[in-house]
């Protein structure tokens, strides 16, 4: 199946979830595989995230992805800046011509509220308890722990306390919506404010950062 989800967000970036229903060998005509990936559906997440880069932006030079030592994928030249991530049988994708990206795509699964105190602080926690009804808790904890990790893919160094170094800044309204922006704080350093994007497709969860 061609794309599930595309986005143009401004002139230079653009964002797409490419839903995995063909094998590798349709991804392995397009996609150079660099990097040993032994178990088969991860093989394929993998391609298929690189596939998308070029659906994005047609230029984009697959070929030319090298892997920095945080595990990273980059252009030397930069001349596009990108993030990618995979769950079940999505692959997700943002490309910038200007400024770095981070993206996640997760899916809601009960897992998350066994470990949501690693990753949230308590204020974030008490948040979400009050504000979620109790059949959305762990949606809210999935969004939190998806906006983490695109802004650890942002950020890109590695070496990040998700429940120090990023926050939400400020408590948002309770909301049904599915889509929603979250104002967050990465304090690694000087605190640096950042709004995430996320989209909520029943149970598959996209957040992004530019
Ligand atoms: C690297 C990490 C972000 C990958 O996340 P994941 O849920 O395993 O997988 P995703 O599918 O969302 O993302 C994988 C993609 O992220 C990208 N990636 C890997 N390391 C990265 C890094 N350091 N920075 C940015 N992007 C990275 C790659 O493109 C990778 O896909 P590929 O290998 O096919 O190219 C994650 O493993 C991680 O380390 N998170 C931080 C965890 C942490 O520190 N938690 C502390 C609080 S509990």
């Amino acid at each position: 199946m061609p794309l599930f989800y595309q986005h143009n967000i401004n002139e230079n970036t653009r964002l797409g979830i490419w839903q995995i229903e063909e094998d590798e060998s349709f991804f392995l005509k397009k996609v150079p595989l660099k990097k040993n990936v032994s178990h088969p559906h991860k093989r394929l997440q993998h391609l298929a995230g690189r596939f998308l880069l070029p659906e994005l932006f047609n230029d984009f030079p697959i070929e030319e992805i090298i892997i920095a030592d945080t595990k990273k994928p980059f252009l030397e030249n930069e001349k596009y800046h990108f993030s990618i991530s995979h769950c079940g049988d999505f692959a997700a994708a943002i490309v910038s011509g200007k400024s770095r990206v981070g993206v996640d795509v997760e899916m809601v699964t009960p897992k998350i509220g066994r470990i949501s105190h690693k990753f949230l602080a308590p204020h974030e926690h008490e948040f979400l308890e009050r504000v979620s009804l109790p059949e959305d808790l762990i949606k809210m904890q999935t969004l939190f722990w998806s906006a983490k990790e695109s802004i650890f893919k942002w950020y890109s160094l590695g070496e990040v306390d998700f429940r120090e170094y990023i926050q939400l800044r400020e408590n948002v309204p309770s909301t049904q919506d599915t889509e929603l922006i979250l104002p967050f704080v990465f304090k690694k350093s000087s605190p640096i404010h950042l709004m995430v994007h996320a989209k909520i497709f029943g149970e598959l969860i996209l957040t992004w950062v530019v």
